[in-house]
């Protein structure tokens, strides 16, 4: 597997590559790998003649400091598991070379998609993201590009700066990768005790749930029972639960008023922020 450090190398590893006629792929991460991004660079595999992943961890889209600093990085791990299903080539820059002048944000028109849940609760994470990723996409010029459900709001925003920018890349949405208890995989899980990885469980379970009664209760019915579980278990606190249209990510009191209904959560556990959503009709 090839390793580069600069924009310059692997922006002609990656056109070199592309003059020969080879479709590339390219998976953006920050690293601390887990199946979930691995689930990416596998997809990318299928359908690319080779893949690059991006490990870089971006200070602009942490609104909190100590996000930041507590953010798990093992780089020799990460090159192992990125070996392990396969990768061509790990970029992996330092701040310096993705930001040379100054940390900040480059200004974006992020659209009605981003004002609401994430965009609402974590100033500025979104124009961090839209910042970090334009230029990512300006170094490894890749003809596709995937990112997990995961995070849903950050793939619609993804989406929405590709077209507005008219970025030619594909930009591919892939399903989250879970836990055997139905945890969404994390690399913020690793902070969480063997206790709070178990009762974390909740989260999904009440996804779950949503899902289940979708066409039973009304949405503000089913917001308020899952409020209450949580209520139930001190040990967490919900930041918001919303159900959203997925395309639109607006959240909506009236079913008829989506067709493509989704629940979005961020709930705390040990000091630790976790989302999940899940679509509710499938
Ligand atoms: P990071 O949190 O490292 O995630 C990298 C990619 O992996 C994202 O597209 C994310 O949605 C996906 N991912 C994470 N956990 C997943 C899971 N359990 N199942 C499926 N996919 C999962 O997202 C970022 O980094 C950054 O914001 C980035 C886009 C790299 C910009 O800095």
């Amino acid at each position: 597997m090839h390793s580069y450090s600069t924009i310059q190398a692997i922006y002609s590893y990656v056109t070199k590559n592309r003059e020969d006629g080879k479709r590339v792929g390219f998976v953006p991460t920050m690293g601390a790998l887990h199946k979930g991004h691995l689930s990416l660079v596998q997809r990318a595999k299928k359908e690319n003649d080779l893949v690059i992943c991006s490990i870089f961890v971006n200070p602009t889209q942490f609104n909190e400091k100590s996000d930041l600093e507590n953010y798990p990085s093992d780089f020799n791990r990460d090159k192992e598991l990125l070996l392990s299903v396969d990768c061509d080539a790990v970029f992996f820059p330092s701040v310096n070379e993705m930001y040379p002048d100054e940390i900040k944000t480059e200004g974006t028109e992020l659209g009605e998609i981003a004002v609401t849940m994430e965009g609402a609760n974590r100033p500025g994470h979104f124009e961090g993201v839209v910042t970090i990723v334009r230029k990512l996409f300006k170094a490894v010029p890749a003809d596709a590009s995937y990112f997990g459900e995961k995070d849903y709001q950050q793939l619609a925003v993804i989406k929405h700066l590709v077209k507005s920018e008219q970025i030619p890349v594909k930009i591919v949405g892939c399903p989250i990768i879970r836990e055997e208890n139905g945890l969404a995989m994390s690399s913020r899980n690793e902070r969480l005790s063997q206790m709070g990885k178990k009762k974390a469980s909740l989260i999904y379970d009440q996804l779950k749930w949503i899902r289940e009664h979708y066409f039973e209760l009304s949405v503000s019915e089913l917001i308020q029972a899952v409020e209450m579980s949580f209520d139930e278990h001190d040990e967490f606190n919900l930041e918001y639960l919303s159900i959203a249209d997925e395309n639109t990510l607006q959240p909506f009191e009236d079913r008829r008023t989506s067709n493509h209904p989704r629940a979005f959560i961020a709930v705390w556990l040990e000091g630790v922020r976790l989302i999940d959503n899940i679509g509710l009709q499938e």
